[in-house]
């Protein structure tokens, strides 16, 4: 025997100084859900152990997950009925939920990187990420939506905006409307590689923003497919996407990689609701050890490829390192 692949594996010490991929807090992206009201903390039925915060506490939060050495946030929020429409009005108001939410997080921790998600499903009566017109989301009339949505997320401090829509050419109407308000330091996160997942659910519990009628096919990408999340990537890099965004992770390991191959800007990955709520439940029952998993999970997401991954276990996965 000349070659003995056991050697490698002998200690803990020898596995940890051959060990490829090495997981940071500075890897992680924390998912923050925003509600109003005062001292709310809801735990989300579905997501068992996450929580929708009220401002006060989501300062809270944020103060904590900057000590632990997390740098990144990344803010959604859950509109009240009474404010959803088909136009995105709230999304807009620059007094809304999302833009209170930047400023006093921008306040509360200024050197937090503050990403903000933008699309229309949470403020939309529709439950779609964009205008819908005749049964169908209608393209052009959304992305000047999201274009403005997205200048009052930079007016009230965000960092980078995060389009999670889906429509053709908002990346270019973003960075347009962005550079025409002299807000050249606003990056953009763009959710390049988006699959229509069933992995999604639970968070559309978590902000009630489940689609009223059909589905999200018509926008976002077939899980059949990976050229065509190759394609739209490389056209988010031209029309000046700052990190291109591969969603859900563990089942687009095989995207995360060939997209990280093929672009020069970062990549992020992210780890959703329902991969979340699979470990929880999994881990109930018994039947998966809870931190074990965490790990192997997002080593393993960061091995394929991912710069960064938002992932709902960011606070836990820091506390076992
Ligand atoms: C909204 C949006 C969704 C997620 C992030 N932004 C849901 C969707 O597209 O239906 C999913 C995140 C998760 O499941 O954790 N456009």
């Amino acid at each position: 025997m000349i070659r003995r692949n056991r050697i490698l594996k002998t200690s803990s010490a020898i596995r940890a100084i051959v060990a490829e991929t090495i997981l940071t807090p500075s890897d992680f992206i924390a998912p923050l859900f925003i509600v109003e009201g005062e001292n709310v903390k809801e735990e989300i039925s579905s997501m068992p152990g996450y929580f929708r915060h009220s401002l006060d506490l989501t300062v809270k939060e944020v103060k904590e997950l900057w000590s632990m050495g997390i740098k990144c946030v990344l803010l959604f929020i859950k509109c009240p009925d009474h404010l959803k429409d088909n136009t995105g009005k709230s999304a807009t108001d620059p007094n809304g939920l999302m833009q209170r939410a930047i400023k006093a997080v921008k306040d509360a921790v200024p050197e937090i990187v503050v990403m903000t998600d933008v699309a229309l499903d949470p403020y939309s009566s529709y439950g779609h990420d964009g205008i819908v017109e005749n049964g169908e989301i209608v393209n052009d009339a959304t992305t000047e939506v999201l274009a403005q949505m997205s200048l009052t997320h930079a007016q009230a401090g965000a960092d980078f905006v995060a389009p999670s829509d889906k429509m053709d050419g908002r990346t270019a109407a973003i960075r347009s409307i962005l550079e025409q308000h002299s807000f050249p330091k606003v990056g953009i996160m763009a959710y390049s590689a988006k699959y229509a997942s069933c992995f999604y659910g639970p968070f559309r519990d978590a902000l009630d923003s489940a689609p009223g009628f059909g589905d999200k096919k018509t926008y976002q990408l077939d899980f059949a497919n990976a050229k065509q999340a190759l394609k739209e990537t490389l056209m988010d890099v031209d029309e000046g996407a700052d990190i291109v965004m591969v969603k859900p992770a563990l089942a687009y390991l095989d995207v995360i990689r060939t997209i990280k191959d093929s672009v020069n800007i970062p990549v992020s990955a992210y780890h959703v609701s329902g991969e979340y709520a699979m470990i929880k439940a999994a881990a109930k029952m018994g039947w998966l050890d809870e931190n074990k998993a965490i790990i192997e999970s997002l080593t393993s997401i960061k091995r394929a490829g991912a710069d960064l991954i938002a992932t709902y276990f960011a606070k836990d996965a820091v506390r076992l390192l």
